[in-house]
């Protein structure tokens, strides 16, 4: 744990060094999804909204018997623990910067289908599909008893049209997929493990298309995240891939050079 926050620490000090600012972005397509979209720090009514439900929770201390399939599992590929809602949602839920760039991206690319992998409290969801209101959107949490609370927060929005997938992502990733005719925007935000995250993207890979957006988040959370990302940039239906550190962006325009950007954010 203390080795893998020093590590982190460093490739942040490393990413400090080497990302650039727009003046640096020669391709047209991506200065502009960058200077817009990803540095465009205005306020939307939905992200306070989010950030206020968001708040309820963390105030929360009762405890939810947590069933975990993914980084914190152990040999028999799960664990069950108590964890107070207030700290699941502190540690699993995306940042107030990282959900409101993901309904930034989400309102750009304007996704008619898209795939969360990994609900928790459901707060990048509730960003989503704040972006997408008319869109088929699908989220997987394996974690039955999150998903519940994950349902009464979309149920608070007035949000009934997010099917949540219950279960652990490795059993249920084909069936999930071929739910979609295909797919515009993806978050990966589960498993944060080299190989399984390695897996979803083989799985989601056939149902992309030039339009396609995927954002993987923690990129750089662990050797293996970073091993998978590094492997995930570099995959020939990747053109254009963007590392923000804490999450990375990637494209599949088929128009354009490919090239990975380290950009500031
Ligand atoms: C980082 S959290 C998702 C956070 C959410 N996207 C947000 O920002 O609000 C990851 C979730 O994926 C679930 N998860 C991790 N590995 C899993 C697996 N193999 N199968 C099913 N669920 C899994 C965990 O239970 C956890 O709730």
């Amino acid at each position: 744990m203390i080795l893998r926050k020093l590590r982190t620490t460093i490739q942040f000090l490393i990413y400090k060094l080497s990302a650039k600012s727009s003046f640096k972005v020669h391709s047209p397509y991506v200065f502009k999804l960058y200077t817009d979209v990803i540095l465009d720090r205005s306020p939307q009514p939905a992200f306070s909204r989010i950030e206020k439900q968001r708040s309820g929770l963390l105030r929360q201390r009762s405890l939810l018997e947590t069933t975990d399939f993914g980084t914190g599992a152990n040999k028999d590929n799960y664990k069950t623990r108590f964890r107070q809602v207030k700290n699941v949602t502190r540690y699993s839920s995306v940042s107030p910067k990282l959900g409101k760039l993901i309904y930034r991206l989400v309102k750009y690319a304007e996704p008619e289908e898209i795939l969360e992998i990994g609900t928790a409290m459901g707060i990048s969801t509730l960003y989503i599909a704040s972006a997408a209101p008319e869109s088929k959107i699908i989220t997987m949490e394996g974690c039955a008893v999150i998903a519940e609370k994950a349902r009464e927060n979309f149920n608070h929005f007035r949000i009934q049209y997010i099917e949540i997938v219950m279960g652990n992502f490795d059993r249920l990733i084909t069936k999930t997929v071929n739910k979609f005719n295909k797919l515009d925007f993806v978050l990966l935000d589960g498993n944060h493990r080299k190989e399984p995250t390695m897996d979803y993207f083989r799985q989601i890979l056939p149902k992309l298309h030039p339009g396609s957006m995927v954002v993987i988040d923690d990129i750089h959370w662990s050797k293996g995240m970073e091993e998978a990302w590094n492997e995930i940039r570099k995959h020939e239906a990747v053109s254009v891939s963007i590392d923000l550190f804490r999450a990375g962006i990637l494209l599949f325009k088929k128009d354009i050079a490919k090239e990975n950007f380290v950009l500031r954010f």
